[in-house]
This record gives C-alpha cells, sequence and structure tokens, in this order.
C-alpha cells in the first residue's frame, strides 16, 4: 500500500489512538519542544499529521507551518485551524523538498514520528538542515526499531504485510545519532523518550 494511501486511512482515528491512548508521551513530546521554543521562533512542523502538535505549539511561538503528504491528515489539521480559530498556524500537503519551501527559513523544525517512516531519509536530513537558519534547532522523537527484539521486529513485519503498518525502518539508536551528526548538525540533547518502543529524542543544532 502507498505511504500516504495508508496514512490517509488512518487520519480519522489518529487522534484518539496517540493523544489520548498516550497521553504519557504526547505530554512530554509537547512540553519538550515548548522548552526549546520561544515567541520569535518561525517553525516547520514536518510530517505533522492531523496538526494537533502545531497548534499546541502555535501558541508560544511566531507561526508554524505544518507540512504532510497525506491529503486527509491535511484535511483535518486545516478543519482545526478554523474551528479553533487559530492564526498564526497553516498546513501544507506538500513534502520537505517541495519548492516553496525557501533555504534558511526556519528557526526551529519538529519531526516527531517520521524519521523511521521517510524515504531516502539521509536526503530528508540534509533537507531538513537546508531549510533551518544556521544554528536552527531540529527537534526530533524516533521510534528506533531496530533496538528491540527478534519478537518484536516480526510482530511489525507481519503487521506490514497485512496492510495494519506502514514501511518501517528498523534504526538502531547509535545509525540515528551519527545519521543527524554526520548531516551538519550538532546534537545538543539524545535521550530515550519512551522505552517500550525505543523512541529516541534528539534535538540537534544546524552549524
Ligand atoms: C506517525 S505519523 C506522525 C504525525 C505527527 N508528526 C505526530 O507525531 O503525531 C506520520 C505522518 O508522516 C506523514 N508522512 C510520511 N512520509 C512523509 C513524507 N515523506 N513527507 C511528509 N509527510 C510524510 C504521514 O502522512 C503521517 O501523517
Amino acid at each position: 500500500m502507498k505511504n500516504e494511501t495508508f496514512w490517509d486511512k488512518k487520519s480519522k482515528n489518529y487522534d484518539k489512538r496517540y493523544k489520548k491512548k498516550n497521553y504519557s508521551l504526547y505530554k512530554k513530546t509537547i512540553d519538550g519542544a515548548r522548552s526549546l521554543l520561544t515567541n520569535s521562533d518561525v517553525v516547520l512542523d514536518f510530517a505533522c499529521g492531523t496538526g494537533e502538535i502545531s497548534l499546541d505549539i502555535a501558541p508560544h511561538v511566531q507561526k508554524v507551518l505544518g507540512i504532510d503528504k497525506s491529503e486527509k491528515m491535511i484535511a483535518l489539521a486545516n478543519k482545526k485551524v478554523r474551528e479553533r480559530q487559530i492564526d498564526n498556524a497553516s498546513f501544507s500537503q506538500i513534502d520537505a523538498f517541495d519548492q516553496r519551501l525557501e533555504s534558511n527559513s526556519f528557526s526551529a523544525i519538529l519531526s516527531f514520528h517520521i524519521f523511521h517512516l521517510a524515504d531516502d531519509f539521509p536526503k530528508v536530513l540534509t533537507r531538513l538542515n537546508d531549510l533551518l537558519v544556521p544554528g536552527g534547532l531540529l527537534i526530533s522523537q524516533t521510534p528506533c526499531f531496530g533496538e528491540k527484539g527478534w519478537f518484536f521486529r516480526s510482530m511489525i513485519s507481519l503487521a506490514q504485510k497485512l496492510g495494519l503498518a506502514p514501511p518501517i525502518r528498523s534504526l538502531r539508536i547509535p545509525e540515528l545519532e551519527s545519521l543527524v551528526s554526520s548531516t551538519n548538525f550538532e546534537i545538543i540533547e539524545t535521550k530515550i523518550q519512551y522505552e517500550k518502543y525505543s523512541v529516541q529524542w534528539i534535538v540537534a543544532k544546524k552549524i
């Protein structure tokens, strides 16, 4: 199944599963991001899903643009902007390589739960680096399933065959850290955020 089709199908129940079912992880993510951002920040939320994180961050920054490849995720995000009347957040159904995004135009990029999914991840990291101003922050959180045992990975692989999971890269934490540091970033924080799925929090500064 195409990645976009998979996420279109997941969009309707995404908030219920993520924000409500796993609220402790959601809160850690939001609190971590907020502690690093200020009201002068211009933020890109890469692979923003239904926009929940962008909209929670919006009151604390100058503006936020959420982008995602899934049409239905973006439609839900746009509906929330209208309902909540938030005027410094916008959403667009584009990927990170879209020409309308300019180099050196964001002071922070949020990349939550996407690096294990993005095709050609090293190229994506290079592009995110290009979009940041020098000194800008990449704030990321990534499930590193390469850290999990054989049984866990077999279950993921079965779920993929059944169309219940998208194509996933089984990253190891040192591999992820090394990819980030070799892409013109200096890692300033790296820690396990959620043990069950080896979710790693990494904050890196564009050199
Ligand atoms: C697990 S969700 C994460 C959503 C949100 N960042 C969060 O943490 O709740 C993954 C999202 O990435 C999007 N996606 C996958 N590959 C993408 C890409 N190359 N460019 C933009 N969005 C992408 C999917 O459509 C989906 O909405």
